[in-house]
């Protein structure tokens, strides 16, 4: 089976994302896999109002709606067609908000535009080998911008999503030396613990160039 139809199997048993999160809001940004849980995308430090995102595993597209929303210019990148079908008729009609089905290594190596944030919520950057990835991300970012992404922390028992060999499993050390060895700066990195009565932590990590 290929990457795509891999991932288009795990699409089909994923939930859509609600129309209105507990606060009465249409769009959000979620950095874990619970609702209404953690941070927003305050995390990234900036106001997003005309900067240019890049999603790497975009899946239905709900993250990168927010920031639309915000004013930022959006692209999603995600293996899985079905996945930009979904995404394109959720929030088509949005402006500034672009999905593409394209692997997330071909997309960086082959495209020329540079972006000033780059997100994977448990996307590509977990799935892909870091030392492959890493480099052509900070190639296609600008100078200033952030790296963020968010995935189970390192041993989780939790196998989904993705087979366990998929996953490029890292700790805060190990992702902090790589980012490092691939030219990012200002690296912090965080656990977010789960909400009462889940068991699953999320890491996210944040790096600068
Ligand atoms: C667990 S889902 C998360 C989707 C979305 N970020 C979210 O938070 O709902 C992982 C997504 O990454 C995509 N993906 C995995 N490996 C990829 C790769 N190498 N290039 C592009 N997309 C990839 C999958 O198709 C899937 O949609």
């Amino acid at each position: 089976m290929s990457l795509a139809e891999t991932w288009d199997r795990f699409a089909k048993e994923r939930t859509p994302r609600r129309a209105v999160n507990a606060r009465g809001q249409s769009t959000w940004l979620n950095w874990t896999q619970y609702p209404d849980h953690g941070p927003d995308e305050g995390v990234l430090g900036t106001p997003l109002a005309g900067l240019k995102v890049l999603e790497l595993g975009s899946g239905n597209g709900d993250n990168l709606a927010h920031l639309a929303t915000l004013g930022a210019t959006c692209t999603g990148v995600d293996v899985a067609p079905s996945r930009e079908a979904a995404a394109r008729e959720r929030w088509g009609h949005l402006p500034g908000l672009d999905f593409r089905t394209t692997e997330a290594v071909d997309y960086l190596a082959t495209e020329a535009a540079t972006f000033d944030v780059v997100l994977s919520i448990f996307g590509a950057v977990w799935f892909v080998d870091p030392d492959m990835l890493l480099p052509l991300v900070r190639a296609r970012m600008n100078e200033g911008g952030t790296l963020a992404f968010s995935h189970l922390p390192a041993g989780s028992q939790e196998l989904k999503p993705g087979k366990a060999g998929m996953r490029h499993d890292r700790t805060p050390e190990e992702w902090t030396k790589l980012l490092h060895r691939h030219g990012f700066t200002g690296v912090r990195t965080e656990i977010i613990e789960p909400p009462t009565g889940q068991s699953a932590a999320t890491m996210l990590i944040r790096a600068t160039v």
